[in-house]
C-alpha cells in the first residue's frame, strides 16, 4: 500500500455518491440507516466517523443531544463537503483529513465510534486498534463490513468509472479475524446481524462494546 497515491483520492464525491445511491448499489441509504440505528441505540455524547466519505447519514445526527462528532476521511473533497453541509447543524463538528493511520484522538474520550466499509481499505489491525482505545468504558465499535458474495463483484459495476480504481485495492475483511482482534482489544460483542440486500450484496453489522469495568 506504499508508493501508490490511495485510490479514494481520485474519486470525486459526486460519482462516489452517485455510485453508493444507485439502484444498482444501494449502499448509502443503508449505511446511513445503519449510523442512525447506532446512535439511536447507544445514545453517544461523543462519535467519530471513520471513513465519513461527504457526510452520509450525518443527517441522522442533528437534533441529538451530541457534544462531539469527530469525522475523518482521506479525500479533501469529502471531508470539505462533509464540513459545508453540517457545519452549524451537526452539534461539535470536527473535521479531519487524513488517513486514519496518522490520527490520534484521546484515548477513553468516544462514545460511539463508527467504521462503515472502510476497513476493507485500511490495515484493519492498526484501525481496530485504535478505535478501541479511543472508547470510554461502555463506549461501542461499530463494524460493516462486506462479506464475499458469490457470483457478484466486490465492487458492483455502475456507469461511474472512477470507481473501478477500487477493484484491486479492496479486501475483504474475515469476520473471524475481526472478532479475535477486537477481543484481544477487550471489546465484547454487542450485536450483530447479517444484512442481504436485494442486490444480492451481504454485509455484517457488528457492535463491539468496551466493558464499563476492565
Ligand atoms: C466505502 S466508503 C465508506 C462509506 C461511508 N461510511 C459512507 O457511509 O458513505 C470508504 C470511505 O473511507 C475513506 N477512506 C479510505 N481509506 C481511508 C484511510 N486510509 N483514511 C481515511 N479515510 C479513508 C474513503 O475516502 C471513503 O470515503
Amino acid at each position: 500500500m506504499t508508493g501508490t497515491p490511495n485510490p479514494w483520492l481520485s474519486i470525486p464525491a459526486a460519482d462516489y455518491e452517485a455510485h453508493m445511491a444507485s439502484r444498482a448499489v444501494a449502499q448509502a441509504q443503508l449505511l446511513s440507516g445503519i449510523l442512525r440505528e447506532s446512535v439511536e441505540r447507544w445514545e453517544p455524547v461523543s462519535v467519530a466517523v471513520l471513513g465519513c466519505s461527504a457526510g452520509n447519514g450525518f443527517e441522522h445526527l442533528r437534533g441529538h443531544f451530541l457534544g462531539r462528532v469527530v469525522a475523518v476521511d482521506i479525500n479533501p473533497e469529502y471531508i470539505e463537503t462533509t464540513r459545508e453541509r453540517y457545519t452549524g447543524s451537526v452539534p461539535g463538528l470536527e473535521t479531519i483529513c487524513a488517513d486514519i493511520a496518522a490520527v490520534e484522538l484521546e484515548p477513553g474520550s468516544i462514545d460511539l465510534v463508527s467504521c462503515a466499509l472502510v476497513i476493507e481499505y485500511v490495515d484493519a489491525e492498526t484501525v481496530v486498534s485504535k478505535a478501541a482505545r479511543w472508547l470510554r468504558p461502555g463506549g461501542v465499535l461499530s463494524v460493516v463490513l462486506q462479506l464475499p458474495s458469490e457470483g457478484l463483484d466486490e465492487v458492483t459495476p455502475t456507469e461511474y468509472e472512477s470507481l473501478r480504481l477500487l477493484e484491486g485495492f479492496m479486501r475483504l475483511v474475515d469476520p473471524g479475524a475481526l472478532d479475535l482482534l477486537a477481543g484481544r482489544l477487550g471489546l465484547e460483542t454487542a450485536t450483530d446481524r447479517a444484512i442481504r440486500m436485494e442486490t444480492g450484496k451481504e454485509f455484517r453489522l457488528v457492535e463491539y462494546r468496551r466493558p464499563l469495568s476492565a
